[in-house]
């Protein structure tokens, strides 16, 4: 018995940042991001005696399994199978399985990797279990959350919400999609100056959001208005409207980011450069470009399909930087089972 899925990353445009539940990932604040058609994460799994992940990169190299990635998958499938109990499907998964995940995500880039592997696990789970209980693709992205709380996201193509239910359990907070692929051709053109891994992880990050003096004020910006800014800009496809609230809140997280404690800083003078630049280029130019940075020096610009070639030629001419392009994706599938 196995089963195959696969997934892809997504980029926030109303960012998620601090939990109310930690160990649940339960979001203090809704969020909302577009899902990417590139690069994929394709992962199987499989009854196994024991826990067996095995991880392999788009060149077939294996890559180590540290004790707390391992960590990490024992836990999402322990909440899984919690999960499963109360939706009434008890050991529909086994206790331990093996897992072989095939990443086309270059490591360290800045894009969410934890989110496509999630989504994609969550998947899998789904179609291995899919004779005893079909999930809706709701009901998956709580497993996806589970994992990684922005790989919710990822289980539905075009522009998707992260949203809290009012309830506290494991459905506490659910995606939902606000507009499919076909809505928006929007892109992603990625910027990323540094290949250094991250000191401080998301999970870890999320943990320490409200120390932050502006933390409260944030989740209530995206409560009484940004989100819902954010989502009427998408559906009327108001390019300088989605501008204006992705911007502010990039920034607004990145504030709560660099006043906690410890202080979280990933935006490094490369980043304040490139966004200085981009910035003048739209405004000379009258350009349909915004960026947004998440937990690392990466700038993604999201723009329409008219504005792509010259937002290319500008990520090509950032000297030292490795540029990635992406598009509006699809979301995650089952793709054997
Ligand atoms: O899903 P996590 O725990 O990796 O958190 C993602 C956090 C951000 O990328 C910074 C924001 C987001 O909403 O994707």
């Amino acid at each position: 018995m196995s089963a195959t899925a696969i997934s892809t990353p997504n980029i926030a445009l109303i960012k998620y940042w601090g939990n109310r539940s930690n160990e649940l990932r339960l979001p203090a604040a809704d969020s909302l991001s577009m899902t990417l058609n590139t690069p994929t994460v394709e992962i199987t799994v499989d009854y196994a005696e024991d826990l067996i992940i095995r991880s392999y990169e788009s060149d077939g190299a294996e890559r180590e399994m540290t004790e707390k990635h391992m960590a990490r998958f024992a836990k999402h499938l322990e909440l899984t199978r919690q999960y499963l109990t109360q939706i009434g499907a008890e050991d529909a998964i086994p206790a331990s399985v093996q897992l072989t995940i095939r990443s086309g995500i270059p490591p360290g880039v800045g894009l969410a990797s934890s989110a496509a592997v999630f989504s994609a696990v969550a998947k899998a789970y789904v179609g291995l279990i899919a004779s005893s209980i079909i999930l809706t693709d709701e009901q998956t992205s709580v497993i996806a959350r589970l994992g990684s709380g922005s790989a919710a996201r990822s289980i539905f193509g075009g522009f998707v919400t992260l949203e809290n239910t009012g309830r506290n359990g494991m459905d506490g907070a659910v995606a939902k999609q606000v507009a499919s692929e076909d809505h928006w051709l929007l892109h992603d053109i990625v910027i990323i100056p540094s290949y250094d891994e991250k000191k401080v992880g998301s999970t870890e990050g999320h943990a320490i959001a409200q120390t932050s003096p502006h933390f409260m004020e944030r989740i209530e910006a995206i409560g009484s208005y940004r989100q819902k800014d954010c989502i009427d800009a998408i559906l009327a496809k108001d390019f300088e409207k989605l501008q204006k609230v992705a911007e502010e809140d990039s920034l607004n997280m990145h504030h709560v980011m660099e006043t906690s404690s410890p202080p979280l800083q990933y935006l490094t003078q490369d980043t304040h450069r490139i966004v200085d630049a981009v910035t003048r280029l739209r405004e000379e130019g009258h350009l349909p470009v915004l960026y947004t940075m998440d937990a690392g020096p990466t700038v993604h610009l999201l723009c329409t399909d008219e504005a792509r070639m010259q937002i290319v030629d500008f990520a090509h001419a950032q000297e030292g930087c490795t540029i990635f392009e992406a598009s509006v994706g699809s979301g995650s599938k089952i793709i054997q089972k």
